[in-house]
């Protein structure tokens, strides 16, 4: 093989490469989980710094604040055994589409699983109406056509681009997410989680962290999704 060769397979090889994270006029986005370290064992009684890195060819990342801190979403899932997690991730699956409509749309900055923002925190609502088919009803035209008085004066926007079937998936994340006490959704690149002192007596007991970013695509369009988990261990 001449120079020239090597020169040009060395090309194909890198243009080959770099096609397959690129789709249609944009990269997905990488997200790394870089604390706590994947596999690792931390001591259950204190509380747990977390830390992400995202970088995106298109918008940049996390370490120059070209992705901002709220663009960032961290699911937190406490479970009691390994053997669970399959059946999780199995669960959290078929709430994707939802979530990412969620994250499409404002819910997030109106809205947390366990805190109230200016909306009610899902956990509450979940208390309120809890998980029937009256329940997604009801809150699927309220996401839709927004609501006032049910909780307060302020009022929640209308949000009439997400149709019925998608407003419905969205009314079953809520509450599944507001009835679980073993999870929790953060937003930002760092922060703490808190463990709850009684979980964990089991020594095989596992924390599953799944980290997100939708990107910006071009111009808004044709976004794509970076997410990354990981798992460690109560000791
Ligand atoms: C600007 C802030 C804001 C945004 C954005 C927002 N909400 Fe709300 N949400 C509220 C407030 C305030 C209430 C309480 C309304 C009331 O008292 O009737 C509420 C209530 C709710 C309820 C309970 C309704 C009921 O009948 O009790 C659900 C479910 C809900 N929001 C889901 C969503 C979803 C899903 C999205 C995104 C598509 C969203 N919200 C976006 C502020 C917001």
């Amino acid at each position: 093989m001449t120079k020239y060769h090597v020169v040009l397979c060395l090309v194909l090889a890198s243009a080959l490469c770099s096609f397959s994270f690129y789709t249609g006029g944009n990269h997905i986005p990488v997200v790394n989980i870089v604390a706590p370290v994947n596999g690792s064992s931390v001591r259950r009684s204190s509380n747990i710094d977390y830390r992400i890195n995202v970088t995106d060819k298109e918008d940049g990342s996390t370490k120059y604040e070209e992705i901002t801190q709220e663009e960032v979403f961290l699911k937190v899932k406490y479970l009691s055994s390994v053997k669970q997690v399959p059946a999780y991730l199995q669960k959290e699956k078929q709430l994707a589409k939802a979530f990412l409509t969620m994250r499409q749309s404002d819910c997030f900055n109106c809205h947390a699983v366990k805190q109230k923002l200016a909306g009610p925190s899902f956990s509450d609502i979940a208390v309120k109406y809890g998980a029937t088919a009256a329940t997604y009803e009801r809150l699927s035209k309220k996401i839709m056509k927004g609501s006032r008085g049910a909780w307060g004066d302020t009022q929640m926007p209308a949000h009439l681009n997400i149709k019925k079937e998608a407003a419905t998936a969205i009314a079953k994340l809520v509450i599944q997410y507001g009835s679980d006490a073993n999870f929790d959704l953060y937003r930002g690149t760092e922060g703490i989680i808190k463990l709850n002192k009684k979980k964990g007596k089991n020594p095989s007991s596992v924390m599953l962290l799944t980290a997100y970013y939708l990107d910006h695509g071009i111009e808004m369009k044709n976004r794509k999704e970076g997410s990354t988990t990981i798992r460690f261990f109560l000791k």
